[in-house]
């Protein structure tokens, strides 16, 4: 009955659910190849998303410290090992990953940034960088960190406006490598812009220099090309010293010590762009170069950067520089004169231009021997490939050297030799020829507005702490004994030297008179005695 019952219309349709049935099988079937596939594929893309690129490092909060910092297409940790020859030694270090929220697919929007403290100077560091995987090690670089102790030349490399499209970058980077600079400097204007393309371009330029920016530490202040949605790309790819990370918009100003350098790092953008920050940077800058000047004996030279140059004889009148008030020149120069900066060195105009020591307006003296006011520098060329800034008559007497030919591509090196000699040249970048160079020699760094030769004192910075706080210092370090680093206090210790010197001559003078009166009153008593005995009969006659 059962099988009577069972109808074509009924075997139909159990055909029809045992197709039905093989199809879902082999779909499901494919389905799994097709996900195994897209695994594969996925896991690929994912190593080349979690591989690290654009790596660069900056110097740190202090002169023991470096930041690594590099770029990801995807999510991930962030690990630097670093170690100084030993793979075996290496130590590993974590830092931190902060999303950049950009539109670029292919975009490497996730940043990272490992903070290296407690390095030794002069030492070559060793390292590399990855995520979670070791698949995403990176090659190895290294590093050596720039001579705390006095006696060592200092070099840095200079310019500002360099983009993805200067025709001399891979001859800028040889030169980088080659000179082994301390740092390099790119004074603004950084990629012509970061954001460009939703950051491709950004990614470009940070991969372009890699191979030096990996190596050498890249110094940067933002410049006009920089401000792009509050700075966004410049406060996330790159991280200064003494500065939170992401960097905070209103705080684009920082400064660092190396050597017997204070470099001062202030951004005129915000004369131009964000003037609600104009008081808090003009606040902290004198603060800063205040307590640089506590400190002069230790780091005599103080030199600023900033991207907009006070000075300028480019021929367009529209240009700030330009200007009789120029707002760059009248919130800064009086600053800048009154804390005796040294050196002011920008770039923005795509030309190269040197003044004489100026202040006012007015070149204070036709050569370079003690100037008595700061001395301007601006090193744009780099720029002329996106235009160049003509000048074909100088802004004033207070111009000394101007170089504005179309294709001539420069950069400034910058070589402090000690206390008293600087030296800036400027070389070409095809032919790494010199264009221009001066000494600049200074043995009375100081305020402008002090008079030349003032009388410095006595006791110095550290015998004035010493004072303060006797707990907080031992007599070692007031003798710096404990170490000869430039933080040593020249003036204390020569105040220390003269007393211990006087107190020796004194000894010396008087030694018959003390030694007649030791033998006198200790060694023999009569006389002594004899002495008294002639007071009291004295005072007894008096009386
Ligand atoms: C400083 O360096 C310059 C250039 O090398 C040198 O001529 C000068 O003697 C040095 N001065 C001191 C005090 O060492």
């Amino acid at each position: 009955m059962a099988w009577k019952s069972f109808s074509p219309g009924h075997s139909m349709c159990f055909a029809f659910l045992l197709y039905l049935g093989c199809l879902f099988a082999s779909a499901a079937e494919i389905g799994k190849k097709v996900e195994l596939r897209a695994n594969r594929e996925n896991l690929k893309l994912s190593e080349a998303s979690l591989k690290p690129q654009q790596i660069h490092i900056s110097l740190g909060d202090t002169a023991t410290d470096m930041t690594i910092m590099w770029a990801t297409r995807a999510h991930d940790i962030s690990v630097v090992e670093y170690h100084t020859g030993d793979r075996q030694k290496a130590v590993k270090v974590e830092g931190e990953t902060m999303k950049l929220e950009t539109t670029n697919e292919d975009g490497a929007k996730y940043l990272h940034r490992v903070c290296l403290k407690g390095l030794q100077s002069q030492v070559k560091y060793y390292y590399n960088v990855h995520g979670e995987s070791m698949d995403t090690l990176s090659d190895q670089f290294s590093f050596t960190m720039p001579p705390v102790m006095a006696g060592n030349t200092h070099s840095f490399m200079v310019y500002g406006d360099l983009g993805t499209e200067t025709h001399n970058i891979q001859f800028l980077l040889q030169e980088a490598l080659n000179e082994k600079y301390e740092a390099v400097f790119h004074i603004g204007d950084i990629a012509y812009d970061l954001n460009r393309g939703q950051g491709q371009i950004g990614d470009k330029f940070l991969q372009k220099i890699e191979k030096v920016a990996a190596r050498t530490p890249y110094m940067t202040v933002p410049g006009d090309h920089e401000r792009y949605d509050e700075f966004l790309h410049y406060r996330y790819r790159f991280s200064m010293p003494n500065l939170p990370w992401p960097m905070p918009s209103d705080n684009l100003w920082y400064s660092l010590d190396v050597g017997p350098i204070h470099f001062v790092l202030y951004s005129t953008e915000v004369f131009f762009y964000d003037e609600v920050n104009i008081e808090k940077m003009l606040v902290w800058l004198k603060a800063d170069l205040d307590k640089a000047n506590t400190q002069r004996s230790a780091r005599p030279w103080i030199i600023a950067m900033g991207h907009r140059p006070m000075y300028c004889s480019v021929d367009n009148f529209h240009e700030d520089c330009k200007r009789d008030h120029s707002i760059v020149r009248t919130s800064l120069e009086d600053v800048f004169y009154a804390e005796g900066v040294d050196l002011i060195i920008s770039g923005h105009e795509h030309y190269y231009e040197r003044t004489w020591p100026v202040y006012n307006k007015k070149a204070v003296q036709y050569n370079y021997r003690e100037p008595a006011a700061p001395i301007h520098i601006t090193i744009g060329t780099l720029g002329s490939v996106y235009m160049t800034d003509k000048s074909t008559n100088v802004g004033g007497q207070w111009s000394a050297f101007v170089l504005s030919e179309t294709g001539k591509e420069s950069f400034g090196r910058l070589k402090v030799f000690n206390a008293t000699h600087l030296h800036w040249e400027v070389r070409e970048c095809s032919n790494n020829k010199l264009v221009d160079q001066i000494w600049i020699i200074q043995p009375y760094h100081r305020p402008f507005n002090l008079p030349r030769v003032f009388i410095p004192n006595p006791l110095g910075e550290m015998g004035e702490k010493w004072l303060e706080n006797e707990n907080s210092l031992g007599l070692e370090s007031f003798l710096g004994l404990s170490g000869s680093h430039y933080g040593d206090d020249y003036q204390t210790k020569l105040t220390v030297l003269c007393s211990v010197f006087v107190i020796c001559l004194l000894g010396l003078m008087l030694r018959k008179k003390v030694l007649g009166f030791i033998r006198l009153c200790c060694l023999k008593q009569e006389p002594c005695n004899k002495l008294k005995s002639a007071v009291h009969n004295n005072v007894g006659a008096n009386v």
